[in-house]
């Protein structure tokens, strides 16, 4: 498919499962937000901030993430965030978008919850109206904090818990493993949320086999390290637990060396349910399109093949049914149409 064009993959109808709300803030909303609400930043300038773009590791970009969404302090910033998202993907025809935000990175600033889950869920219900979008928000644990911290996160959310989807875990893998979370990912299904956590992006395969059988996950967010342990891929392709791979974050975050050498095509042959996503695109170079194309490019993906990335993304989505079914009908019509001959 490398000859496909990229109106081809631009106008694929995609579903997006992991990507965080602060990590597509742009520069320039950055500083406008800084600027409106008189918030002094590190860099001088957008200029300053897009040069900083260049990282070594995870932690090195969450210095920065951290330190960029402390311009978030109103409802109206957390609608415009997630606005500006929202339109950004409904124009590279993502119709599905489950959107993390980090609960306690706010709170700690002394930000009420409230804020921050009002802003983003006005946005969905906007482009719920206005787009035909459908989509979610996953509360994202930060693990380099205490159990206790989760747990109050999760009381935090209650009054709200039935507009969550559901319960996610980011922020330094090492030296912070799943293990930790495990009362506070089962206080999350009590609460009938949907979990997922990140693990094997810097951290071992034992972390993704420890989020399936200690946290119960629904989904692994990154997971590429599955591939150091060769029974885990296997596991993973029996047991179908999706993987919310993000292929340009793997690459400015250094997890390969060149998307050449990137296993999402090795795992998706191997039969493992992968999907394709942004994580955080406005540090790491692209929204899903560039995504989906960089992957196509690099690994010689077939045109059925990225039509399957594409399904599993439908398929592991936290969606009604009615709504999957509806998606994926978008997705065979755009199959059949886009076919050679
Ligand atoms: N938070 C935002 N992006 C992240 C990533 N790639 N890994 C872990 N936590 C994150
Ligand atoms: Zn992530």
């Amino acid at each position: 498919m490398t000859d496909l064009a990229h109106s081809l993959i631009d106008t694929l109808p995609k579903a997006e499962l992991h990507m965080h709300l602060e990590g597509s803030l742009e520069a320039d909303l950055l500083f406008r937000l800084a600027g409106r609400n008189a918030v002094t930043l590190r860099w001088p300038s957008e200029e300053a901030l897009r040069a900083a773009y260049r990282f070594s590791s995870l932690q090195d970009f969450l210095d920065v993430y951290y330190a960029g969404l402390t311009v978030l302090l109103t409802e109206q910033d957390f609608f415009d965030m997630t606005w500006a998202y929202l339109e950004r993907v409904h124009a590279d025809h993502v119709l599905h978008a489950e959107v993390f935000v980090s609960p306690q990175a706010h709170t700690r600033r002394g930000v009420a919850f409230e804020v921050m889950f009002e802003g983003i869920w006005a946005a969905l219900q906007q482009a719920r109206e206005r787009l035909g979008m459908t989509g979610g928000v996953l509360l994202g644990l930060q693990r380099q904090w205490s159990e206790d911290d989760a747990f109050a996160m999760i009381e935090q959310a209650r009054p709200v818990a039935d507009r969550v989807l559901g319960l996610g875990l980011g922020g330094p893998e090492l030296p912070h493993p799943p293990a930790k979370f495990v009362r506070a990912f089962a206080r999350a299904r009590d609460l009938g949320w949907k979990t997922v956590a990140h693990a094997g992006e810097e951290g071992p395969a034992a972390y993704v086999a420890d989020c399936i059988d200690l946290l119960e996950v629904d989904r692994i967010d990154h997971g590429v390290r599955c591939e150091d342990d060769p029974r885990l891929v296997k596991r993973l392709a029996e047991l179908q637990v999706p993987l919310t791979v993000c292929p340009l974050s793997n690459i400015e975050l250094k997890v390969f060396p060149s998307m050449r050498e990137h296993n999402l095509a090795r795992l998706l042959r191997a039969g493992v349910k992968v999907t394709i996503n942004s994580d955080d695109p406005s540090y790491f170079g692209g929204y899903m399109t560039a995504n989906f194309e960089a992957s196509v490019k690099a690994l010689a993906l077939t045109r059925q093949e990225v039509v399957a990335i594409a399904r599993n993304g439908f398929e592991a989505a936290f969606l009604p049914e009615a709504q999957r079914t509806a998606h994926l009908a978008r997705l065979d019509a755009w199959a059949a149409a886009s076919a050679p001959g």
